[in-house]
């Protein structure tokens, strides 16, 4: 942190990172949903004035640019041209997202059976859905495999058991892929960070546990492997973990296929490819990060004297994370004398950590805008916090905006999209808000507010 003295005065206490904005009005585009622009100072997204939009369906709610996230789903499709991507549906999902998913040529991954009944109530090919989780029921993996779900991730040896019974039962042969753990430190937070060897997740290569559970599957007639799949952590912009992760990932595919003489036929790098939250943040095209992983995988498949396996991999926030921002309204605002002089304005709106727990639990950076006007005030450091009852309940920790802001404002936040709706809890019974498509000037609830109806549902008295 570092003492801030703006042009008018102002004095505050600002991470080293954040500038003063020459212009506090203005947008940073490459944090915004590719039609977000302002006019007079007023927020527009899919060519609909913010204003208007949320009119109609009150705030704080989610705002879901259709196009940018079609565009963000082929870009993927395109830069991994001869993957198959699968679009992580724990980031955010509902039937109109599934099925655009399946509109633009890519697969699922779903975690949980609630995840899997979106997807096929949205009409998605069992066959191009991913299983993932490392405590699945037996109940979740009937399902899944009654369903016909394509591929089926086990984490553990108590699932290959369970699910080798369910295959049996069912009479059928379930495609399968095992999760191994490389043991790579992932420049992320540690909450999600997956590839280290202290975590619940996968099976480990070092402790010789991955190549026991690959022969195990193996050793199934009702379980049929096709690759390894090793998913390093998330909001990450750096390929040096993948890189190390290939390495030792293709290492025991190989192994595999000499000692167990059976050469898989593919493997999954997962998802984690960072976005950019605030301008600390430069994330790659997917074509650019599509050139380095092939070029990791080849290059490491060259020296071990293997062919290449089918590639696949899993990005759900870097889709849906910039496609989605979330509108608030301003209530309260208040001057916070800090230590050596410095203020803090604190600007309370009409949601929270119940919407977006990522600042809480990660420690994460948002930024944020005045949405419904243009202002001519100096810009003032501020803080933008929600109405739960906690001092953690903290939206955007530090950003500028203009120093008259007020009650009645509406405040967007970019980079929602992914883990925001999906995360979004019931604290302090808050009703979870909507999601808003809007695409071509026009705008479509696909997930309602919720209703006091829906909080009172489950309480039977
Ligand atoms: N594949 C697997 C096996 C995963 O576990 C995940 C995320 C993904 C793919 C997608 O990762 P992405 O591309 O979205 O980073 N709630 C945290 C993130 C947890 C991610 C869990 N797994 C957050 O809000 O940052």
């Amino acid at each position: 942190m570092s003492a801030h003295v703006s042009p008018g005065g102002f004095t505050g206490t600002s991470p080293v990172w954040l500038r003063e904005p020459a212009d506090v009005n203005a947008l940073v585009p490459a944090l915004w949903s590719a039609s977000a622009r302002k006019a007079d100072g007023v927020l527009h997204i899919g060519g609909l004035a913010v204003p208007d939009l949320v009119a109609d369906v009150n705030t704080p709610a989610y705002v879901l640019d259709e196009d940018d996230f079609r565009a963000r789903a082929r870009a993927f499709r395109d830069g991994f041209a001869g993957y198959d991507v699968y679009y992580a549906g724990k980031a955010f999902l509902c039937t109109s997202v599934a099925r655009w998913v399946a509109e633009e040529g890519l697969c699922l991954d779903v975690c949980s059976d609630g995840e899997l009944t979106v997807a096929l109530r949205a009409g998605v090919d069992p066959v191009r859905i991913g299983y993932h989780g490392n405590n699945k029921t037996a109940m979740e993996l009937r399902r899944a495999v009654d369903a016909g779900v394509g591929r089926i991730i086990v984490d553990s040896f108590h699932e290959i058991e369970r699910l080798a019974d369910v295959a049996r039962q069912l009479g059928v042969t379930q495609g399968v892929m095992v999760r191994v753990t490389a043991g790579v430190e992932a420049h992320t937070h540690e909450f999600i960070a997956t590839a280290h060897e202290d975590q619940k997740f996968g099976f480990s290569i070092a402790s010789g546990d991955a190549f026991e559970a690959a022969s195990r599957v193996l050793a199934e007639d009702g379980l049929d492997l096709s690759g390894l799949h090793s998913h390093i952590g998330s909001q990450i912009f750096d390929t040096s973990g993948w890189e190390v992760a290939a390495r030792r990932v293709l290492a025991l595919h190989a192994r595999i296929g000499t000692e167990l003489g059976r050469v898989l036929p593919e493997l999954d790098l997962g998802g984690g490819f960072g976005i950019a939250y605030t301008t600390q943040d430069d994330p790659s095209d997917p074509a650019v990060l599509a050139e380095q992983l092939t070029k990791i995988v080849t290059g490491e498949c060259a020296v071990l004297g293997i062919a290449v396996p089918h590639l696949s991999i899993e990005p759900g926030r870097a889709i849906v994370g910039p496609a989605m921002c979330t509108v608030y309204t301003v209530g309260t605002v208040k001057e916070v004398a800090l230590d050596g002089g410095a203020t803090r304005t604190y600007v309370s709106v009409d949601g929270g950590m119940s919407d977006n727990i990522r600042t809480a639990l990660y420690d994460a950076d948002y930024s944020c805008t005045l949405a419904s006007r243009v202002s001519s005030a100096a810009p003032v450091l501020a803080r933008v916090v929600g109405k739960h009852c906690e001092s953690g309940d903290i939206v955007v920790k530090d950003e500028f905006l203009p120093g008259d802001i007020a009650p009645g404002d509406l405040v967007a936040v970019p980079g929602t999209g992914a883990y925001g709706r999906s995360m979004a809890s019931n604290y302090n019974h808050a009703l979870r808000p909507p999601v808003v498509a809007v695409k071509d000037g026009r705008a479509r609830v696909i997930v309602r507010r919720e209703t006091v109806d829906d909080l009172l549902a489950t309480d039977v008295g």
